[in-house]
């Protein structure tokens, strides 16, 4: 007998950005689009966008780009599940949601760093279960600095059957977009990170010409685009096209930039342009 596949409404582990909220709406836009088509995830963040389609259109070839490795996180889920239980018995008469400190802090930082040492921590999930929520440290060092909550989640990580049928690949959207750009009956989906944001979890940080750069992958394509109004990009590019032909106010300016200290770790950068004629 057949079992039913599951199908995921959220990502398996915690991955900040993924579209859980937007699945309501992606589900029956995607009915518009061929259940055969190539689907390239060209940002696929947790791979939740991927999972979906390959969930409601089975025969569709969907390309799945890790880019954050999210699948190594995965196929350590065994591990984090013990640790984290591990962590549950240290933590298990201690009030809920409170901070964790002295003797019993030790022995939760102790056990994280024999994980550390001898298996693997996924310290992405680890924080949402130790950490305020929204926090995150990724390495042993920067827990350490961290005040600890007990915000344990009180049942495992199941990633069962999470990636199946999909092509799992790993590099820069602009390759990938090249490979796929000519080809017949291709659709990309298009979830870049926020637009100057200290992405958080993520690997890099994207300035307005690295957004900018994205749009050029959806002249003459089928897509998906997400962004958010905090970018203002829908209204640049509206803006943009009733005033062509437009020219570069700053063409020809000069450019003076001046570091700026808020306190002892933020600063930012203060630019003055300038132009004589
Ligand atoms: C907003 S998230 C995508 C979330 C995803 N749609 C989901 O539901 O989980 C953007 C992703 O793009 C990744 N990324 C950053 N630079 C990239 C690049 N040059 N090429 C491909 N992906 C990149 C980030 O690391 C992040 O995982």
């Amino acid at each position: 007998m057949e079992t039913k596949k599951k199908v995921f409404t959220t990502a398996p582990l915690p991955f900040m950005g993924q579209k859980r909220k937007f699945l309501k709406q992606f589900k029956p836009a995607l009915l518009g689009y061929s259940p055969t088509a190539t689907y390239v995830d060209l940002f696929g963040g947790s791979g939740l966008l991927s999972h979906t389609v390959k969930a409601i259109y089975p025969d569709a070839h969907v390309v799945y780009n890790d880019f954050d490795n999210y699948r190594e996180r995965l196929q350590n889920i065994d591990k984090t599940n013990q640790l984290i239980s591990d962590l549950r018995v240290i933590l298990k008469n201690y009030v809920k949601d409170g901070r964790i400190l002295g003797a019993i802090r030790d022995q939760v930082m102790e056990r994280i760093c024999t994980e550390e040492k001898t298996g693997y921590v996924d310290y992405i999930t680890l924080s949402s279960s130790i950490l305020f929520s929204m926090k995150y440290a990724l390495s042993f060092e920067q827990m350490e600095k961290e005040t600890l909550y007990n915000c344990i989640r009180q049942s495992g990580y199941d990633a069962t059957g999470y990636l199946d049928g999909l092509e799992v690949v790993s590099q820069c959207y602009k390759e990938l977009f090249a490979k796929y750009k000519d080809l017949p009956n291709v659709v990309f989906l298009v979830d870049p990170p926020y637009l100057s944001t200290d992405a958080g979890t993520y690997k890099s940080y994207w300035k307005l010409r690295d957004y900018l750069d994205v749009l050029q992958v959806l002249y003459g394509t089928k897509y998906f685009y997400f962004t958010s109004n905090k970018s203002s990009i829908i209204e640049l590019c509206e803006w943009i096209e009733t005033k062509t032909p437009m020219s570069n106010p700053f063409t020809g300016s000069t450019t003076a930039t001046m570091n700026a200290t808020v306190n002892y770790n933020a600063s930012y950068t203060d630019i003055m342009l300038y132009k004589n004629e």
